[in-house]
C-alpha cells in the first residue's frame, strides 16, 4: 500500500505544480486579475453599447454556450480547465477591459483570442458576463 501511495502522491503534486505554473493569479489594487487589468488604460472608459439590454444578454448567453462553455462551464461557474466568471476578480473589471481581453485572450494561460468574432458579438458576451453579477 505504502509503496504505491508515495509515487501516486508525487504524481499528483507534479500535475498540480505543472498546471499551476501556467496561471498568473496576480491582481491589481482593485482585485482584478492582471491578465485583464493589463488592458490599455483607455479601455476602462469604453461603454458597452448593449449594457443591460435583455436581447443582447440573451444573444451573449447563446454565444457563450457556443464558444466558452466547454472550458468555463455551465452558467460560467468554471471547470477544471478555466475559471468561474462570477468571481469578483473578473466582475471587478470594466466592460471595456473585458471586451479587450476577449479580443486578445491570454494564450500563455490557455485562454484563446476571440478577435475572430465581430466586435458586436464580443460586446454581447460581455453583457452576458456582467449580467451574472
Ligand atoms: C479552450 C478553453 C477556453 C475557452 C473555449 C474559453 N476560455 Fe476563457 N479562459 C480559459 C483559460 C484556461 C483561462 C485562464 C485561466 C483560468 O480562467 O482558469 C481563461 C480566462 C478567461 C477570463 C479571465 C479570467 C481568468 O480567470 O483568467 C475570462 C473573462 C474568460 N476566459 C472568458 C471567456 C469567454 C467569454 C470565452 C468565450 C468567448 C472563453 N473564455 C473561452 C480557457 C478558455
Amino acid at each position: 500500500m505504502r509503496r504505491t501511495l508515495i509515487p501516486v502522491l508525487l504524481l499528483v503534486a507534479m500535475i498540480a505544480a505543472g498546471t499551476g505554473a501556467a496561471h498568473d493569479w496576480k491582481r491589481d489594487d482593485r482585485g482584478v486579475l492582471m491578465a485583464i487589468a493589463r488592458a490599455p488604460a483607455k479601455t476602462r472608459a469604453w461603454k458597452n453599447p448593449y449594457e443591460g439590454q435583455a436581447d443582447a444578454i440573451a444573444a451573449g448567453e447563446k454565444l457563450y454556450r457556443q464558444h466558452c462553455m466547454e472550458c468555463h462551464g455551465d452558467d460560467a461557474r468554471g471547470t477544471r480547465t478555466a475559471a468561474n466568471l462570477h468571481m469578483a476578480d473578473v466582475q471587478g473589471a470594466t466592460p471595456g477591459e473585458l471586451v479587450w481581453f476577449l479580443g486578445n485572450g491570454n494564450l500563455a494561460n490557455g485562454m484563446p483570442s476571440w478577435s475572430g468574432l465581430p466586435e458586436q458579438r464580443r460586446w454581447q458576451i460581455v453583457a452576458y458576463i456582467k449580467s451574472l453579477r
